[in-house]
């Protein structure tokens, strides 16, 4: 019965393990700024991030559940008014009542993804999860997170090189990607984008910053989260204490009598 018991339990969680985990196994683990209870995103790498999404990523996808004002806010890329205006003024969006396309005011969201088959961004880092297991238990997302800008980061430095042809569509081989093979070509190369900052700009360190931009983009209240859960947590310990004293309180002249 034990063993019936315990190979039923092992083949669920391989099951779900299988049906859930989205990447090509378990991506590599990466220690970004945002993790932990105290991890913060760190504001250079997000203007960074955001320059990579603009000069490469934009091209083809979509990020169209942002709205440009956001980019002001602190705790994210936090740039000043004057610069979000200008860089929505770098996008084109579809106004519905002009009928006709117009240069993007602070307002509005990032255009969709111009590409068919690419997918919009807004939500990947938290679509994807990294990592899974051991068993389906999930314990790996528990101590290390969900993973999903490990697994962005993974899927943008995985590739192999080969490439190949199937019923008309060029795949190219990414060892990160469920199946092996992705319809990307490798959108990043060496020194592609030039940063103010002088920070290095090879695949792996501009593919760090646009997986945290990315992980911004999608949630971008994630230390107010953070900070929200500590505060419950330090006023549930300091009411425990209370209610302990003055439980002992209450009872203390009962318990002498007795
Ligand atoms: C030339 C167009 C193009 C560019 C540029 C591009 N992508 Fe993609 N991307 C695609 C397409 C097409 C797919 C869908 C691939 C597939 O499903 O096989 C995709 C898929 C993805 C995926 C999804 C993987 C998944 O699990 O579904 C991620 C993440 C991604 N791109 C990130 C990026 C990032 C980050 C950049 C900028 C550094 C970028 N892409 C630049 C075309 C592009």
């Amino acid at each position: 019965m034990k063993k019936i018991i315990l190979s039923s339990v092992l083949a669920l969680g391989l099951g779900t393990t299988s049906a859930f985990a989205a990447g090509g196994g378990q991506a590599h683990d990466h220690d970004f700024s945002f993790e932990g209870p105290f991890g913060k995103f760190d504001q250079n790498q997000l203007q960074r991030g955001l320059q990579v999404y603009q000069e490469v990523c934009s091209a083809c996808h979509g990020l169209r559940q942002v709205a440009f004002r956001t980019l002001g806010d602190e705790g994210g890329p936090h740039l000043t008014e004057d610069q979000v205006k200008g860089f929505a003024a770098n996008f084109d969006v579809y106004d519905a009542e002009l009928d006709d396309t117009r240069t993007a005011k602070p307002a509005d969201k990032f255009p969709a993804s111009g590409v068919e088959n690419a997918p919009d961004l807004s939500l990947m880092a938290k679509a994807r999860a990294g990592f899974s297991g051991p068993y389906g238990l999930g314990i790996n997302q528990i101590v290390k997170g969900m993973g999903g800008p490990e697994y962005i980061l993974d899927v943008l430095t995985s590739y192999t090189g080969e490439e190949k042809t199937q019923a008309g569509v060029t795949l190219y081989e990414n060892t990160a990607f469920p199946g092996g093979w992705i319809a990307m070509a490798p959108p990043i190369s060496d020194e592609q984008v030039e940063f103010a900052d002088g920070h290095k700009n090879d695949v792996e360190h501009m593919g760090e910053d646009v997986s945290a931009f990315l992980m911004w983009a999608a949630e971008p209240k994630m230390m107010v989260r953070k900070w929200t859960g500590f505060l419950s947590v330090g006023f549930l310990l300091l009411l425990t204490v209370l209610l302990y004293l003055t439980n002992k309180k209450l009872w203390a002249p009962h318990k002498r009598k007795a």
